[in-house]
């Protein structure tokens, strides 16, 4: 038809057009996720007993369950401005690599400094410190992206930034900690010596390279100990998730300029922080009865929580010493093997997003390490953007479902969130290039120490 717009390369929203409210998906959940619980009884965790570790503003988002549309502060905003709005990508390139009569579009949010979509959630996480008089946050980092990003907020702000790095990830990647340490951080590897966890770990596992669960243990106890801290965290919980919908509202804006309404939507899924805020307002329709999408979260397979977890109660931390979460998990003793996703490394998931999988809302897969990094190259070579090996996993099932398209016939619009870039990812890109690198999947018995390492109470059976 002669009045079908025509897509352009890039869809730029102006920056008036950014969201003023962060969607709040639990507010249309019929099956809320369930609450924190303190582990020393088993009651659900209130204002009160989460203010000693998080700020003030950011536990009554946490708690919030009935109102879906939440204000953005406009000193947030001001900032979102300096990477924001972000470009939703008609894939046209990687299309005709393809032959696929599908339609593909990608939500690039690797286009500040930290390099992905951490800082949505690191700028609200200061600015409410900040608001609230505090010194300064502690925080763990796995590959270095939430720390990376949560450095950039705290200098922005005049706050004093301190990250327990994941040790393995120290030493691989040393110019990430330092643009870390160029925006003010104090980074320390995990496990270390300046915690009595990081002590007790390092005594049960003598030489262990560390995980982002020993880590949150670590930067808790480290907040526990210093007054004017509070803790922060880069993913899993219901506010990073809230925050991260600027993702979505601005995909979704940015689709119906166009009249386009995807029939897939994908994203990666480490702790569930991009996937929630890409699909928040998608699921919501759902949710409300008024669309219908097909969502599909992926993981690694070597660190499979949404599909061969267990939906149950578990720590959100190796050292035990965070609120309990019912999520989908392999438990907190679990230490995934080496796989280049540091971000796709952890035991769990958000609750929100494990309560949407729970009742079938989205799906998940999970793809091997070698074939993401086949999809990364592809997609690199033609599109340009060098991806992150956590995005790729996004890439990989946005490739196979094209390639079902070019199979059929159809002519399915394919909208996945592209989290990041992968400059700080070399070494991972030059073992796939030298055929070095291998796949790892866990055996069932591998799962079971992990498994049985969850809390046992009555009403936590799985
Ligand atoms: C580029 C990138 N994508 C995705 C993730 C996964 O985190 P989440 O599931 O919270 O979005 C990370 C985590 O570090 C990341 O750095």
């Amino acid at each position: 038809m002669g009045s079908e717009k025509k897509i352009p390369y890039k869809i730029y929203l102006k920056e008036d057009e950014l969201p003023k409210s962060w969607y709040n998906v639990r507010a249309d959940m019929k099956n809320k996720p369930a609450p924190l619980l303190n582990p020393a009884t088993l009651k659900p965790m209130t204002a009160d007993d989460l203010k000693a570790v998080f700020c003030d503003e950011l536990i009554a988002q946490e708690l919030d369950e009935t109102n879906a549309y939440i204000p953005i502060p406009e000193e947030i905003v001001d900032f979102y401005k300096m990477y924001r709005p972000s470009p939703l990508v008609r894939a046209y390139c990687l299309e005709k690599k393809l032959q696929t009569p599908a339609k593909i579009y990608y939500k690039f949010e690797g286009n500040n400094t930290s390099g992905s979509h951490k800082l949505n959630s690191a700028i609200a996480q200061a600015y409410y410190a900040k608001k609230q008089g505090l010194k300064g946050v502690t925080t763990e980092t796995g590959a270095g992206q939430w720390g990376t990003a949560l450095s950039m907020a705290c200098s922005y702000f005049g706050l004093d930034c301190q990250v327990y790095m994941v040790k393995v990830s120290y030493e691989q990647k040393p110019f990430r900690r330092e643009v870390m340490r160029t925006y003010g951080a104090k980074v320390t590897p995990s496990p270390s010596t300046t915690t009595e966890v990081g002590k007790k770990i390092l005594a049960e596992h003598p030489g262990t390279t560390g995980s982002l669960g020993c880590a949150i243990s670590e930067a808790v106890e480290a907040e526990s100990r210093q007054e004017g801290y509070r803790y922060v965290l880069g993913s899993v919980l219901n506010q990073v998730l809230l925050h991260q919908t600027v993702i979505g509202l601005e995909t979704k804006a940015a689709l119906e300029k166009y009249d386009i309404v995807p029939d897939i939507i994908i994203g990666c899924a480490g702790g569930g922080s991009n996937l929630g805020g890409l699909i928040s307002p998608f699921a919501g329709e759902m949710l409300r009865g008024e669309h219908d999408y097909q969502i599909i979260a992926v993981e690694p397979a070597s660190c499979p929580s949404l599909t061969r977890g267990v939906f149950a109660y578990d720590f959100c931390d190796t050292g035990k010493v965070c609120p309990l979460a019912k999520m989908y998990t392999l438990g907190s003793g679990f230490i995934p093997s080496a796989n280049h996703a540091g971000g796709l490394r952890y035991h769990g998931m958000s609750p929100v997003v494990s309560q949407l999988y729970h009742d079938g809302i989205i799906e998940a897969r999970s793809v091997e390490q070698t074939s993401v990094f086949e999809a990364a190259e592809q997609f690199a070579r033609v599109e340009g953007i060098l991806p992150a090996p956590e995005s790729s996993h996004a890439i990989r099932v946005a490739i196979d479902e094209a390639l079902k398209c070019k199979e059929t016939g159809e002519e399915k619009t394919i909208v996945f969130g592209l989290t990041g870039t992968g400059y700080f990812d070399m070494v991972a890109y030059e073992k796939f290039n030298n055929g070095e690198m291998t796949d790892y999947i866990p055996t069932d018995e591998d799962l079971k120490p992990g498994f049985d390492g969850i809390p046992k109470f009555p009403g936590n059976e799985f």
